[in-house]
């Protein structure tokens, strides 16, 4: 058990970087894998226009209720995130960004991402998002093989996802990511790594490269499906990482891939910086100067839409003795780590307090042995479980 030493000082929220996440949660169809807070578009493929500026003129309220938060500090990158955000139009995002930016500045060249579904692309030209200040897409292949993308309730085919990635590319954008999941079921080591391939080969910049997991309250739950064995998965695993090394891709966290930049907007999650959340559903975190706060924004659609600005279900101040582990499990997703002095510039806490548990992993060899940079080793990186258990 930890023993924490007392608040070091008053925090400094404008020392620390503010991200603004904004939820859509429609989907045309829910797969059967997916906990996320999606819910089936009301009356069929495509959101009403109708619904979209309600929902959008919901996001300015509950983001106008949300200002005092930033304390003065500018966005430093956006995450549109479902869901499915591509059922909303260009126009709808361009009016949005406006709106915002009439309340809170956002820096330069702001990192401004959209989720896209290759199945709700045919009526809004790439071209039309990057217009409207959108700079990064991540677009939701899951996987090139059509008998998976069945499997999964995917809505797309192979060629609407290659299409995407090609549309994506030559309207402009530069960075573009692509979800993939492996360990799909009855899936082999040929298969998983041919959507690798051909992701690299699209000209993804970066990819999220995600195990399938099996999430209570979703299809997959209740009706198990075949998945491969361990030892495929491992293969799968092994012989993937090094394809994607081979193919230049740099592994800066447990599923990120990248070519170019980071997801600034993911370092900046893992780095234990803040974040405002518009939407439904939507989790933010922010500092004060008496400590870390986590709030989440009430989850139905129809609820959020019911009451606008929608409420807020929980705003709650992390507790002291929960911010080492919550720190740490962060920080340590990323290979790089986090420099030592955000430990106490975001927590609030005394870096001095954990020295014992840092010794001892150190003398384990499972941090490095770095005075700047909280890190882990490889070995750590491996057996990141058992680290985080010394911040509990
Ligand atoms: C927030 S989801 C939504 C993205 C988008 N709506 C889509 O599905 O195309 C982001 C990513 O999480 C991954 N994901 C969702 N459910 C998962 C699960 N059960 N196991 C592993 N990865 C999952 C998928 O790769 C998905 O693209
Ligand atoms: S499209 Fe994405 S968010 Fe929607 S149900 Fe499927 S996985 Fe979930």
């Amino acid at each position: 058990m930890l023993k924490l030493s007392n608040f070091l000082s008053d925090l400094v929220p404008q020392s620390i970087p503010l991200s603004l996440y904004v939820h859509m949660p429609w989907c045309v169809r829910k797969c059967p894998y997916c906990d996320f807070n999606s819910h089936t578009v009301p009356g069929g493929k495509q959101l009403s226009l109708e619904l979209e500026n309600e929902y959008l003129y919901a996001l300015v309220e509950d983001f106008k209720t949300q200002i005092d938060l930033a304390q003065g500090r500018k966005i430093s990158s956006v995450f549109i995130g479902g869901g499915t955000p591509s059922l909303i139009s260009a126009k709808g995002y361009q009016w949005l960004f406006h709106q915002l930016k009439q309340h809170i500045e956002f820096i330069e060249d702001c990192e401004i991402t959209l989720e896209a579904n290759p199945g709700t692309l045919e009526h809004q030209p790439f071209e039309d998002y990057l217009q409207a200040g959108i700079n990064r897409l991540s677009i939701g292949v899951q996987t090139f093989n059509t008998e998976h993308l069945k499997k999964l309730g995917r809505i797309h085919s192979v060629d609407n996802a290659m299409l995407a990635i090609q549309q994506a590319k030559s309207a402009g954008f530069q960075r573009v990511n692509v979800d993939l999941m492996h360990g799909l079921p009855e899936q082999t080591l040929e298969q998983a790594l041919y959507d690798l391939k051909l992701a690299v080969e699209q000209g993804a910049t970066h990819i999220s490269w995600y195990q399938l997991t099996i999430e209570p309250n979703t299809v997959f739950f209740r009706t198990k499906p075949v998945l491969p064995s361990d030892n495929i998965l491992s293969d799968i695993q092994e012989q993937g990482e090094q394809y994607l090394i081979d193919a230049g891709f740099i592994n800066y966290e447990v599923s990120a891939w990248r070519k170019e930049k980071p997801s600034m907007h993911n370092v900046n999650y893992w780095q234990f910086g803040d974040y405002l959340a518009i939407g439904a559903g939507a989790h933010g975190k922010v500092t004060k100067e008496d400590g870390v706060y986590r709030f989440q924004k009430t989850r139905l659609p129809k609820d959020y839409l019911e009451k606008t600005p929608a409420p807020m279900v929980n705003f709650e101040k992390v507790a002291e003795d929960e911010l080492p582990f919550e720190f740490m499990m962060n920080a340590l997703r990323l290979k790089e780590g986090a420099p030592m002095p955000y430990y106490s510039q975001r927590t609030g806490l005394d870096i001095e307090a954990l020295q014992p548990s840092l010794l001892q992993l150190r003398q384990q060899g499972l941090l490095l042995k770095d005075e700047k940079q909280l890190v882990s080793t490889e070995q750590g990186y491996r057996f990141l479980n058992a680290v985080l258990e010394k911040f509990l």
